[in-house]
């Protein structure tokens, strides 16, 4: 029977450590900035926001929305990223995706100064994942692997399998297992049975968008099942890509949905905000003989 890994509880952990070091960085007249640009009138890109937005406010960081028509030409938007390049007060900028059809996110994503891009999209920064330096991480992938540590099993020398290719979650979920010594497979709609590949895996990370889509019959026994998805079922109620029913007893650790992957993304998007934060804080601010760089630098 499997242990129940609790997102909801290790992301209010992860949270409370952000707010005590924003914290002392707004003791020292410092305060974390995060700007989010919406576009238009999607529902759940709407709600989705909001909730960045409180959990901004709550960890004591900076938070700025920016609401734009669903008309803005592409170039405007261009010029609004630009405006929070600039800005001091501003040390992670994340526009919600998607954008509407005559907008190119590629473009836009590519206009964010690479040490503001508290998503991780930015090339300059999945470059740097892959080559494993040091960068800025997109906010899923990097949950999942804390939800993984949480479990006390390491992650060195386990065979990973991720079901999913997405440039959001799967090819970087993938690059961090191979940063933590997994032996990873990328395995995807193509592949060929699936569930014998899957059912390889120590780790299975499962991020298909399809509802309930791993059975039983894709996992080893024993085996840490993560679940990315947020789909709805025959009845229309929330579930994930795995069958949390089937695949219970098999499993050794399983997330919840709700409760599991989803509460990391935004608290995971904190700690990349005051990431940025320290970094910029330090960049601007050693030119001078500055003792507040200095510590956070040592900090
Ligand atoms: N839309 C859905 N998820 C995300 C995300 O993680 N970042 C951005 N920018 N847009 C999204």
């Amino acid at each position: 029977m499997a242990q129940v890994i609790d997102g909801k509880k290790l992301a209010k952990e992860i949270q409370e450590s952000v707010t005590k070091e924003v914290s002392e960085l707004v003791k020292k007249g410092k305060q974390p900035g995060l700007a989010v640009v919406l576009v238009g009138d999607n529902q759940a890109s709407r709600t989705y926001v909001r909730n960045k937005q409180k959990r901004t406010e709550e960890a004591g960081m900076k938070s700025v929305l920016i609401e734009l028509p669903e008309e803005v030409s592409e170039a405007e938007l261009l010029q609004q990223v630009e405006d929070l390049n600039q800005d001091d007060s501003i040390h992670g900028i994340l526009v919600q995706l998607p954008l509407p059809k005559h907008i190119s996110e590629d473009k836009v994503i590519d206009a964010i100064s690479q040490e503001k891009d508290v998503d991780g999209f930015h090339p300059l920064n999945v470059g740097n994942l892959f080559i494993g330096k040091e960068t800025l991480v997109p906010c899923t992938p990097a949950g999942i692997i804390e939800l993984i540590k949480s479990t006390g099993e390491s992650i060195e020398g386990k065979r990973a399998v991720v079901i999913g290719r997405s440039n959001i979650v799967g090819k970087p979920v993938a690059q961090l297992l191979l940063q933590e010594n997994a032996t990873v497979t990328i395995a995807h709609s193509r592949t060929k049975d699936l569930p014998a590949v899957a059912s390889e895996a120590d780790i299975l990370v499962v991020a298909t968008g399809r509802a309930k889509f791993v059975k039983k019959n894709f996992v080893k026994p024993g085996a840490i099942v993560i679940d990315v998805g947020m789909d709805r079922d025959e009845n229309n109620k929330l579930c994930g890509d795995v069958d949390y029913e089937d695949v219970f007893e098999q499993a050794g650790f399983i997330t919840p949905v709700p409760g599991g992957v989803g509460p990391m993304t935004i608290t995971m998007l904190l700690k990349n905000t005051l990431t940025a934060a320290k970094k910029i804080i330090c960049q601007t601010r050693l030119d001078g003989s500055d003792d507040f760089a200095r510590k956070v630098l040592n900090s």
